[in-house]
């Protein structure tokens, strides 16, 4: 039996290109951009694998275009960008990378908590344009991270990996999820489960790490974010449209909340109108598991994933079975 044939919509880190290249026969898009719809049809033409970005929208029109299709390697924990439904009634394995980028996630929720709460981008600004004139006693006051509270919501692998960090800052944990964890779970954590509205209310910091899904679309809306104190912050490293961004601007604009530090975005890359006039957030562009290691630890499981499913053995990153 040959080797399997491939479709990978952009270029990975290099060991994992090469063990692409060895294991599969490998075509993939050598130029640094985004695919079109079309283009992912023609490269999936043939092909029993695909490995997709975040970027790219794996719908039904694509997946009825790929008869040979065996199996989609999400290069992502999050598998939003695929229609899965479809891909099961063609029966497509779909498969994401969980696990590898936990902690890599959790610290870059916990970069943007610290880098809000004490204002690090505006007075990166400020120094290196040389407005700094000297030590004063208001500049740049910021808020305490350390005894703070911080609200998790959705305690899977990352919330609680985040949860873990906040031991070090001497932090009350609060946790809203769809299940509760074991009370000795709880305990090690040193974590509180409530409701999401106690959560909302009690928190200074909250931090999101639910998927989406269409369940948890504007699950921070309005109403969540008068629920919040006007000194809180909002953190969203999971999925850009859990939160309604016109009602988040509104927020930041009006001190509803103190402030927020966002890694997604409801139409990446797109911005709400607004959002980057204010200086109580900090934007980056979804980032969340960009270490040299994690992504090509990403990349690996990926490539395994699809080998595994062409090959019939076992795979236990399969979403949809
Ligand atoms: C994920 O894995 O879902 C991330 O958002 C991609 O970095």
């Amino acid at each position: 039996m040959g080797k399997p044939k491939v479709f990978l919509t952009r270029e990975l880190p290099s060991p994992v290109m090469a063990f692409l290249k060895e294991h599969t026969e490998l075509s993939y898009n050598a130029e640094d951009r985004v695919l079109k719809k079309q283009e992912i049809i023609e490269g999936v033409q043939g092909k029993a694998g695909l490995i997709s970005l975040v970027t790219d929208t794996i719908d039904r029109e694509v997946i009825e275009a790929a008869p040979d299709l065996k199996v989609i390697s999400n290069y992502a924990v999050g598998f939003n960008n695929i229609d899965v439904e479809a891909a099961t009634e063609h029966n497509i394995a779909v498969t994401n990378t969980p696990g590898v980028l936990t902690e890599t996630t959790a610290d870059l929720a916990w970069a943007l908590l610290m880098t809000v709460a004490r204002r690090v981008v505006e007075g990166d600004v400020y120094t290196r344009s040389g407005q700094w004139e000297n030590w004063a006693p208001q500049l740049f006051l910021g808020s305490d991270v350390h005894g703070a509270t911080l609200g998790i919501v959705g305690m899977g692998r990352i919330g609680q990996a985040v949860a873990r960090r906040a031991r070090g800052f001497e932090m009350d944990v609060l946790y809203y999820s769809r299940t509760r964890l074991p009370l000795e779970q709880e305990r090690s954590l040193n974590a509180e489960y409530v409701t999401k509205e106690e959560l909302l209310q009690r928190a200074d910091y909250i931090s999101i790490h639910v998927p989406y899904t269409e369940g948890t679309h504007h699950f921070i809306g309005e109403r969540e974010l008068k629920l919040m104190k006007e000194t809180a912050y909002l953190i969203n490293t999971a999925r850009g449209p859990i939160v309604d961004e016109k009602a988040l601007v509104h927020a930041l604009e009006h001190g509803v909340i103190a402030g927020a530090g966002l890694d997604v975005y409801e139409r990446e890359p797109q911005l709400e109108p607004g959002l980057k006039d204010l200086s109580n957030v900090v934007l980056l562009p979804h980032i969340g598991s960009a270490s040299v290691k994690t992504r090509t630890n990403m990349g690996m499981m990926a490539a395994q994933n699809v080998l595994a499913v062409l090959t019939g053995r076992p795979c236990e990153n399969v979403v949809n079975q």
